[in-house]
């Protein structure tokens, strides 16, 4: 199974048992206005679960779909995804979910971090973009946290891009190149004490 830790959160495939808590963050009332109409519905929220148990079958895998856990106390607080990690792509996207007990916290910031980390490190994929509501500040707010900018998100394309999602509402697409994402990095560790850049670096070095 794969998994991964990030300061306070394991990132892992879906189990069978997460099933509950996955259903709920998706009905909660709180996140209907950042979700697209049909991401609530059964048959939807079963089709991506069932994509996420897929995925961690496959070798080399598409994409990740992944519980994100709390370490603190297991609680399963929300979801994210990754697709076209496998060779040959070169651009892709990621999103994630949260429930709404857990949000503003920087949980999704944090997942959102080691999501680039996988696509852009382990990967090799050059692009990757990510999507929301223009409403969405919280989402928004996650893309430019994790180095991310807006990309043709005029009236018209906004307008468009919900409507191929059959939403009558504007839909901002935000992305981040390697090149700029491996800038960022180097620059984080410029801005660490030594001690903690040598063992970020290891950190970093290990995966
Ligand atoms: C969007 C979502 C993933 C954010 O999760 P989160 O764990 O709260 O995100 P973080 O805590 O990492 O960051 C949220 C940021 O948005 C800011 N924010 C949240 N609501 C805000 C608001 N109404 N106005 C201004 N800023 C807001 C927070 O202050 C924080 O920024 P900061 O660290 O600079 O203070 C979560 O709210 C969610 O799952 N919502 C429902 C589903 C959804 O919208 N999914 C995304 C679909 S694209």
């Amino acid at each position: 199974m794969f998994s991964i830790e990030t300061k306070r959160l394991i990132l892992r495939d879906y189990q069978e048992d997460d099933w509950e808590a996955f259903t709920q963050h998706f009905k909660d009332p709180l996140a209907q206005d950042g979700i697209l109409s049909f991401q609530s519905g059964d048959l939807q929220i079963m089709r991506e679960f069932e994509i996420g148990l897929m995925l961690a079958e496959q070798n080399p895998r598409l994409g990740y779909a992944l519980a994100v856990v709390l370490k603190d106390t297991g609680a399963l607080i929300g979801s994210c995804s990754i697709g076209g990690t496998i060779a040959g792509y070169t651009q892709t996207s990621m999103g994630w979910h949260f429930g709404s007990a857990y949000r503003g916290n920087g949980y999704a910031t944090e997942s959102a971090h080691e999501l680039l980390r996988l696509g852009f490190q382990d990967h090799g994929v050059e692009r990757i973009s990510a999507r929301c509501f223009a409403n969405n500040v919280a989402s928004r707010r996650v893309m430019e946290k994790i180095g991310m900018t807006p990309h043709r998100s005029g009236l018209l394309a906004r307008w468009l891009r919900g409507a191929t999602y059959g939403e009558n509402k504007p839909i901002v697409q935000y992305r981040i190149l390697k090149s700029q994402w491996f800038l960022n990095q180097s620059s984080e560790i410029a801005a660490r004490s030594d001690e903690e850049s040598a063992l970020l670096l290891e950190v970093r070095d290990r995966r």
